[in-house]
């Protein structure tokens, strides 16, 4: 087992003391093209986990069941891309371009709302085109997604002047999202997770890889509630900072009521450890839930870990959001 080891955002990155956030501007609308509208399971059930190890701890676990919103947006995608495709459409924007390696979700998910939605979508992948495209990419090539190759060093400066005006040159003037969906926008939709949750709770945990999702959780907790995320990349160290610096971008200030763990990435990011496939395992026979074993997983195998080293006292409500 991992030794429990976290980000406390305290002062500095993530830190100073603890603040009213900025009210978030409301949402412009947003509808899907006709013939093609969504049935977005909102607001995602929530469903308590009744698991022997954490009850003998006094601990109550709820699941937030973000992954249910909807096959082709699962989770914080949905939750991402909304007020973006929002604000792409107020801005009279008719093509979404954005970035990711050959497996990315989130490529797929911006395809889909392309053609839920109405807009041009252009796909920047990460290094060669894989041939036969694997099935990540081909799906978003069936939502009718451009894809288009960087090398990896030309990957690295995709944000920046040069290569972003190459890219508009060649695709047009389309709206540009980050790598992982995660900006300000994003923050905001990820901040209305917490206000779906009807049952008290005093801790939330999700899975880190960009950070946009604990930012916005965290943005929309009340007072006393708390935020853990759990890093799925190794060397996770910078996240604190980021997710701080997304929380400031989203709504001017960074909260004091979340932290990021580090150690229970098992390995790196997409890889895994004969721990976390145990864990998993062992989860579906109780459960008979299979887990994401690239991000939830990890997030759940670390929170066990916790709850069994003591971090939470008994009489704690734990929400663990499962984000796709
Ligand atoms: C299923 C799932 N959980 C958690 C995350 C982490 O979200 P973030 O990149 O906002 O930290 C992702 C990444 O998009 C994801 O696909």
């Amino acid at each position: 087992m991992p030794a429990a080891a976290s980000q406390r955002p305290g002062r500095g990155p993530g830190g100073g003391p603890e603040r009213e956030l900025a009210p978030l501007p409301p949402a412009p609308e947003l509808r899907p093209r006709p013939g093609r509208e969504l049935a977005l399971r909102l607001p995602s059930p929530v469903q308590e986990l009744a698991d022997d190890r954490l009850l003998a701890r006094g601990i109550r676990l709820l699941l937030k069941r973000d992954d249910l919103i909807h096959p082709d947006l699962p989770g914080n995608k949905w939750r991402k891309l909304g007020p973006n495709l929002a604000a792409a459409r107020a801005a009279g924007y008719g093509g979404l371009l954005t970035f990711g390696g050959a497996y990315s979700g989130h490529l797929r998910a911006v395809a889909a709302a392309g053609y839920y939605y109405g807009f041009a979508t252009v796909g920047v992948v990460r290094g060669e085109e894989p041939l036969p495209l694997n099935e990540v990419l081909a799906a978003a090539r069936g939502f009718g997604m451009q894809l288009t190759y960087l090398d990896r060093a030309a990957y690295r400066l995709k944000t920046g002047d040069r290569v972003l005006s190459r890219l508009r040159a060649q695709f047009g003037d389309c709206y540009v999202l980050p790598e992982g969906g995660s900006n300000a926008l994003a923050v905001g939709g990820c901040a209305g997770l917490p206000g779906e949750i009807s049952e008290p709770f005093d801790v939330i945990c999700c899975a880190v890889g960009t950070g946009g999702t604990l930012a916005g959780i965290a943005t929309g907790l009340a007072a006393g509630q708390q935020a853990a995320g759990f890093a799925v990349l190794k060397g996770g160290g910078f996240l604190a900072a980021e997710v701080a610096r997304l929380q400031q971008a989203a709504v001017g200030t960074a909260a004091a009521n979340w932290l990021v763990e580090t150690e229970f990435h098992h390995g790196g990011y997409a890889r895994r450890t004969p721990a976390l496939t145990n864990f998993i395992d062992d989860f579906e026979e109780r459960h008979g839930l299979r887990l994401n074993w690239v991000y939830e997983a990890k997030m759940l195998h670390g929170l066990f870990s916790l709850a069994a080293a003591g971090r939470y006292p008994p009489g704690t409500t734990v929400v663990a959001v499962l984000a796709g």
